[in-house]
């Protein structure tokens, strides 16, 4: 790695060479099978990341209209952009429709109703797929999961034949498939399994083929190795679709499309901060770093834990709590966290910070939001030296 000591810290750093060959392979796994992946942009909205990601022909999977507007002006094709959220505004709704994405992910027949009307108003067209809710359990965190009963997300079984009705009877609405996305983080591929089953049978039950329906987009969620990302930078993209290819059974010519986020983009990215101070508690050492959960909610919001190297001391390992300098007692990144003894003005990267780290900032505290930065072929550039180097083929 190129030498980063000088830089003001705290910063993102993106591996774009790990995201290149990240999305590449996913992208060849997906394209066994003739599946299409539509880039869960929430997960990093960056303008350099995004547009490495376009470039490599994937899609936009969006979950508001600003999310919408973004994708479009990082150059994704409208025909190429799905719109999910359990609660989109009208003005979303209309934007979405004049700027004719290629459809709405549907969360309800409340949302259905509300979209039609808009289209009819507006004289729009509204393709549709009706996000269900399949009861399935992720095996995932609580706060991640999304396919259960108890979550707002989707229309859940017993409604979605009244939503297919709707459909049906409207002129102003194309219904074109389902849809599905049943957590976060996933590392077993067990889940997902069930989720075939319970697909293959919905297709049945509720004859989604004679309702014209030929998507089907299974969502994101695939999981990555917090624990050990130096060993496992790539997630196993063959054994995931071909998971997919082994158990659906659908209508030939199906389409079957995929939402990745953090399996892309998660382990091309990490947090570089310095400690600010090795402070002494009652049977603890603390360090504290200049990064926050103002940079990394993650370990505040859902206990996750994330890899902590020092980069610049060789001592003795010791045991520290890793804190940042926020006003709130959840701002820790680790406890217990093994380091080399570790000194004021240390570097620490915080690892697998691709993915809903820049993308989920605060500015709480007022704290000054913390640039990006890019590594590839061993050099470290910025936004400006990306453009200056017209890198179109990145
Ligand atoms: N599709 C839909 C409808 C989604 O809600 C999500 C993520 C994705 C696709 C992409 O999922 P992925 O492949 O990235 O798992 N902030 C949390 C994760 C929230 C995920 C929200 N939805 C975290 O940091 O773990």
């Amino acid at each position: 790695m190129a030498d980063i000591t000088g830089i003001r810290t705290p910063f993102y750093l993106y591996d774009l060479d790990l995201l290149k060959k990240t999305v590449s392979l996913a992208s060849s796994e997906a394209g066994r099978y003739g599946y299409y992946i539509h880039y869960a942009i929430k997960a990093n909205n960056d303008p350099v990341i995004s547009s490495i990601i376009r470039d490599r022909g994937l899609g936009a999977d969006c979950v508001s209209g600003n999310e919408v507007r973004r994708s479009l002006e990082y150059g994704f094709s409208p025909d190429t952009i799905v719109y999910a959220g359990v609660g989109k505004t009208d003005e979303e709704i209309k934007l979405a429709l004049s700027e004719n994405i290629f459809c709405f992910n549907c969360e309800s027949v409340e949302e259905l109703e509300v979209i039609g009307e808009i289209a009819r108003v507006y004289g729009f067209k509204a393709r549709v797929a009706l996000r269900v809710n399949p009861a399935i359990e992720a095996e995932t965190h609580r706060y991640i999961t999304t396919g259960l009963d108890e979550n707002k997300f989707g229309i859940s079984l017993p409604h979605l034949k009244k939503a297919l009705d709707i459909c049906s009877n409207s002129d102003e609405i194309e219904f074109v498939g389902l849809h599905f996305h049943i957590g976060s983080q996933i590392t077993s591929l067990e889940p997902y399994r069930r989720l075939c089953e319970r697909v293959n049978s919905i297709w049945i039950e509720f004859d989604i083929e004679r309702s014209g329906g030929r998507i089907l987009n299974l969502g994101g969620g695939f999981g990555i190795d917090y624990t050990d990302p130096e060993n496992n930078p790539i997630p196993d993209f063959g054994s995931f679709f071909a998971l997919f290819n082994r158990h659906l059974s659908l209508p030939a010519g199906t389409e079957v499309r995929f939402e990745l986020g953090r399996s892309l983009v998660g382990q091309c990215g990490r947090i570089v901060t310095r400690v600010l101070y090795t402070k002494k508690g009652v049977g603890k050492k603390f360090v504290i770093t200049d990064a926050g959960m103002t940079e990394l909610m993650r370990p505040s919001l859902y206990q996750a834990s994330h890899r902590i190297i020092n980069a610049t001391s060789t001592g003795n390992p010791e045991k520290y709590d890793v804190v940042g300098p926020v006003c709130e007692s959840t701002d820790v990144f680790g406890k217990d966290v093994i380091l080399p003894e570790t000194a004021r003005g240390d570097i620490i990267h915080i690892l697998s910070c691709g993915a809903y780290a820049g993308s989920m900032t605060l500015n709480f505290n007022l704290r000054d939001s913390a640039p990006s930065f890019y590594e590839s072929g061993g050099s470290i550039l910025t936004q400006t030296d990306l453009q200056g180097l017209n890198l179109q083929n990145r």
